[in-house]
């Protein structure tokens, strides 16, 4: 199976997409958190991609393109894979379009987590990761067992850099004018599903699940 999840920064692209691909045993492919790896490795990419995430623009479509490119190439993805994060303009669309006809392959859905822009800046700033194994919680809707550790692995969480007030306006301002877009590139190819991404975590997870028991 594979998927793209389309969503807003905070529409909870990364928590369903954790429990997704536990359920269908597909790897999860977070261009952001792929950045995120670099950049605490200081690899040339990170050093690149910082700039970029910091003041919550995108990273260049060239750069992004490549590195899915050759990620989806390897081993784990050949049964199927849920992106997440990717694609996010039109150019990246049509970069995977291309990437997956020249291997007679399509996408099975590209799955939008729908919510609304009030909601975005209060799941944003009080989101905790965990800098170890990726996983996010929230202040207040997904707390963890012990305050500031993380429930997978202990490790001590912290907040994204990229998760103030003032970052996260930049980045919806980019995602209205650079990523909506896509919403319409995958209506007008029929490949679109949308969840209402505004229930409760258990409840957005159940509604994916049966869209998708309904595209494969
Ligand atoms: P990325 O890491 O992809 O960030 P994003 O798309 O802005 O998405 P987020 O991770 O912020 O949100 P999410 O939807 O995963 O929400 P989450 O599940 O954590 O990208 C970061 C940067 O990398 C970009 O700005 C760009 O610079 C660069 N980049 C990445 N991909 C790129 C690309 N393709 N091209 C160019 N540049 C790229 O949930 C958010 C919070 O809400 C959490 O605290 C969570 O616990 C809580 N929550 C989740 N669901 C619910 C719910 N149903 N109810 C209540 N709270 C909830
Ligand atoms: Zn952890």
């Amino acid at each position: 199976m594979k998927i793209v999840l389309l969503g807003p920064p905070g529409a909870g692209k990364g928590t369903q997409a954790k429990s997704i691909s536990t359920k269908y045993s597909i790897p999860h492919i977070s261009t952001g958190d792929i950045f995120r790896k670099n950049i605490s490795e200081n690899t040339p990419l990170g050093i690149e991609a910082k700039s970029y995430m910091d003041a919550g623009k995108l990273v260049p479509d060239e750069v992004t393109i490549n590195m899915v490119k050759d990620r989806l190439v390897q081993d784990d993805c050949k049964n199927g894979y849920l992106l997440d994060g990717f694609p996010r303009t039109v150019e990246q669309a049509e970069a995977l379009q291309e990437f997956l006809s020249a291997r007679g392959e399509k996408l099975d859905t590209a799955l939008l987590i729908d919510v609304q822009k009030e909601f975005i800046l209060e799941r944003m700033t009080g989101r905790r990761v965990c800098p170890s194994c990726g996983a996010s919680y929230h202040i207040k809707f997904n707390t963890t067992k012990i305050a500031g550790k993380c429930d997978l692995c202990g490790a001590d969480l912290i907040q994204r850099k990229d998760d103030t007030e003032e970052t996260v306006k930049e980045r919806l301002d980019v995602y209205e004018s650079q990523t909506q877009p896509l919403i319409n590139f995958y209506k007008d190819k029929d490949m679109l599903s949308v969840v209402d991404g505004t229930q409760e975590i258990n409840q957005v997870f159940e509604s994916i699940c049966k869209l998708l028991e309904g595209v494969i």
